[in-house]
């Protein structure tokens, strides 16, 4: 299922490429949340791989929504950003991806994230490692939130997230640098591979961090809700780490 993912996500990103810059119709979904035909291709495309091996799969996908299959027993369920970084894509600013998760009983099992625009494929399998490009990966090294790189999302409906500015002020002063590049499941994977040493953010859904989810946990980090408890990608908000500064970062964020 770990290959089949692989080649799904892989097929999914090509769809993504051939549309990237060129003019496509964009639709809004709220006042910046965007939405484009290239989000749904994509889509397309897995939920018909999907239903065609595994017809008996429940999907959770963005645009989709939750389309649980109630013939036969179903513990197995696909969860599915088929372009995670919208806004991005639609500005032709390059960072964007396609993420595929697979939960089996209440646990994602696998997990993977694949950029397009530099052929980076992360995936990751419960018990197995997480891997960039097949190569393994790990968190970084990193000790202190004084010597870390951190990264966030600006949620769309940060109007009303009151604490966020207070986050990220906390943040920029304790760290070495705050980024935002868009996309949070690439966010997720690269604390799996150790380019950044933490991530944080308010208000995502099941599809933007299930993938990521895994791969930071199979990397060696830590991924956790604001209080330090277990995370559940159901209910939002979310840090990960590696692991090291995780203390640190809950501190700020509580
Ligand atoms: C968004 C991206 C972004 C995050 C938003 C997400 P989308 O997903 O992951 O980084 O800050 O909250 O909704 O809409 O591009 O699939
Ligand atoms: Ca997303
Ligand atoms: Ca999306």
């Amino acid at each position: 299922m770990l290959n089949f993912a692989i080649e799904t996500a892989r097929d999914a990103g090509q769809i993504l490429l051939e549309k990237f810059g060129r003019k496509i119709n964009i639709s809004k979904k709220g006042d910046i949340n965007l939405v484009t035909e290239a989000d749904l291709a994509s889509e397309k495309l897995i939920i018909e791989r999907i239903k065609s091996y595994f017809p008996k799969h429940a999907i959770l996908a963005e645009e989709a929504g939750d389309a649980v299959l109630l013939d036969g027993v179903n513990t197995w369920k696909w969860i599915i950003d088929p372009l995670d970084g919208t806004t991005n894509f639609a500005h032709g600013y390059p960072c964007f991806c396609v993420t595929i998760a697979l939960e089996h009983d209440g646990e994602i099992v696998i997990g993977v994230t694949f950029d397009p625009t530099r052929n980076e494929l992360f995936a990751a399998e419960k018990g197995k490692g997480a891997t960039l490009n097949n190569k393994p990966i790990r968190v970084s090294e990193t000790e202190s939130l004084s010597e870390s790189l951190i990264v966030t999302g600006f949620p769309y409906d940060f109007k009303q997230k009151e604490n966020f500015a207070r986050h990220l002020t906390d943040f920029l002063l304790n760290s070495r640098g705050v980024r935002r590049d868009g996309s949070a499941a690439i966010d997720m994977a690269y604390v799996a591979c150790g380019r950044f040493d933490g991530f944080w953010e308010e208000g995502l859904n099941p599809w933007d961090v299930a993938a990521g989810l895994l791969l930071i946990e199979e990397a060696g980090g830590q991924v956790t809700f604001y209080n330090g408890e277990k995370y559940n990608i159901y209910s939002p908000p979310i840090c990960g780490s590696n692991g090291l500064i995780h203390r640190e970062m809950l501190e700020v964020l509580r």
